[in-house]
């Protein structure tokens, strides 16, 4: 998880072997994704957890679901969906979760989604103009992204960066949430 963010960088994916840097019970303390995703997934809703690694914030959006809905989770790796599917078997979260497995220059989603959750993962993709025009096709009208990136590998100008990208796209800034060392925009279509 090196740190390039321009818009072809060559950053490091973050590995499966080290998902369980990404799933534990002490990120659970500083992460909590009910808390920080209570405010945006509401019954019913098409969820995109686009880079979902090994599914800590998947499969709590699927509890939040409650049934009606779905999160489509995606990433490029199929050894982190792979976790994810373990995660899911036989459990009536199997309904719930899809599970779709993206490449580098596509996300490949056909379907409109609600919100997207952009969560620890931008900086790791290559062309990241292309990715965002990209999410941004995906999102409905009124549609939400949650974008959080890691501050130590995402400066603040950087992060600037890619907000004034987002924002010449036509999307509006709704706010900046206040999560653990991540610096934070939710922006509306
Ligand atoms: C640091 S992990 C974060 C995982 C998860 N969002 C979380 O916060 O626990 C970044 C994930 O993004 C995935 N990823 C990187 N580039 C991607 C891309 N272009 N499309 C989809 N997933 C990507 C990686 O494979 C990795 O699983």
């Amino acid at each position: 998880m090196d740190n390039h963010n321009n818009s072809q960088n060559t950053n490091m994916i973050c590995p499966a072997e080290a998902a369980g840097m990404l799933d534990n019970s002490f990120r659970k303390l500083i992460h909590n994704p009910q808390k920080i995703l209570k405010p945006y997934i509401k019954a019913g809703m098409t969820v995109l957890d686009v880079g979902c690694g090994p599914g800590f914030f998947s499969i709590e959006i699927a509890k939040m679901l409650n049934g009606s809905g779905k999160v489509i989770a995606t990433d490029i790796q199929e050894k982190m969906l792979d976790k994810v599917r373990k995660k899911i078997k036989s459990t009536n979260l199997e309904q719930t979760v899809e599970l779709h497995k993206s490449d580098l220059e596509n996300i490949g989603v056909a379907e409109k989604v609600d919100f997207v959750l952009v969560f620890w993962m931008l900086h790791e993709v290559r062309n990241q103009e292309r990715f965002l025009e990209e999410l941004i096709s995906i999102l409905k009208p009124n549609g939400l992204i949650f974008i959080i990136e890691p501050k130590f590998h995402v400066t603040k100008t950087e992060f600037r960066k890619i907000v004034d990208k987002i924002k010449a796209s036509g999307l509006t800034i709704v706010e900046n949430p206040k999560v653990f060392i991540s610096r934070t925009i939710v922006l509306s279509k």
